[in-house]
């Protein structure tokens, strides 16, 4: 079983709004660090997203300047999928079981058996990604929260399988990232997904039944002391994305009504308006 100290390279998979994040975390800290999407457009997205909050820490001055420039080289921005081999892998790729596991599958056959897997799924269970991976023992749950560098908790999801070692050694990774890591059991949603499940969905439900509008339910619940309204945080996770975590909840929970898809949301991704990422979603973005 591979040791902390022995983790040099990690490789990020999907380098949208979560990957790109957690690329900038790992060669914060220190890590040189793959990052690989299929999109060449997204990539380029990534790597400018990255240059714009190294910049902003600096004029902060919680970064010193030559950092900016150590930190960038040691990410290598890739869609080669054959760069990608690396001591931990985490994916941030679409929240669809078969994708996950054939990219998993792809690597595990260029990787060192040892090379640790961890997904940051939201909503999908870490036990049935695992069950479709050689030596399933190394895959475990290492979701992060968005943005990525900004936010603190990690929650380590340990499947059926996912020995302790690897869930202890994705704790103390977490907190050399400088993160907050908990662990928590593979259910579905996990624990925070699951709980925030019904800020978004009854935040729509309220729009839907005319009571309040998304700016009024926005500004009501950030005068409340919630950091995001409802709607404006729906953008910035990608209604897609929000939506495919509803849907497999929904399915998890053996169609519980709590948790049934709202039609804003379904409209919403029909149309393309996946929230920031797409320049639309419940808000338009300049
Ligand atoms: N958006 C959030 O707020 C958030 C928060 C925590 C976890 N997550 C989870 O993180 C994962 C990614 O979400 P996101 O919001 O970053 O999605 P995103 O749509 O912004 O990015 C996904 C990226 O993955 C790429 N991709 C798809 N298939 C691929 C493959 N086979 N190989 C390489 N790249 C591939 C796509 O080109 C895309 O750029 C999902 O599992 C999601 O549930 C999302």
């Amino acid at each position: 079983m591979i040791k902390i100290d022995q983790i040099n390279t990690i490789a990020v998979c999907g380098a949208g709004t979560m990957g790109a994040g957690i690329a900038q975390v790992a060669a914060m800290a220190g890590y040189r660090t793959v990052l690989f999407d299929l999109q060449q457009v997204v990539l380029d997205n990534s790597k400018q997203q990255i240059i714009r909050q190294l910049e902003t820490a600096v004029a902060k001055g919680k970064l010193a300047v030559d950092q900016q420039t150590v930190i960038l080289e040691r990410i290598q921005f890739t869609n080669d999928v054959k760069d990608c081999v690396a001591e931990l892998i985490i994916e941030a790729i679409v929240e669809k079981i078969t994708v996950k596991t054939g990219l998993f599958n792809e690597l595990a056959a260029i990787n060192s058996h040892e090379t640790i897997f961890a997904t940051n799924t939201s909503s999908l269970a870490v036990s049935a990604i695992a069950a479709g991976i050689l030596h399933p023992e190394r895959v475990a749950g290492m979701h992060f929260f968005n943005p990525a560098p900004v936010m603190k908790l990690v929650e380590i999801v340990q499947g059926i399988q996912t020995s302790l070692q690897v869930v202890e050694l994705l704790y103390a990774l977490s907190l050399k990232l400088g993160k907050t890591p908990v662990n928590v059991k593979d259910t579905p949603g996990f624990i925070v997904n699951r709980v925030a499940r019904h800020y978004y969905l009854e935040a729509m439900k309220v729009a839907e039944d005319g009571v309040a509008d998304y700016k009024a339910t926005d500004r009501l619940l950030e005068s409340a002391g919630f950091r995001m309204g409802p709607f404006a945080l729906m953008d910035l996770i990608g209604n897609d994305v929000n939506l495919a975590v509803t849907q497999s909840l929904y399915d998890s929970f053996d169609k519980a009504p709590r948790f049934t898809p709202n039609r804003l949301q379904i409209e919403r991704v029909q149309q393309g308006a996946l929230g920031k990422k797409s320049g639309k979603g419940f808000y338009n973005y300049g």
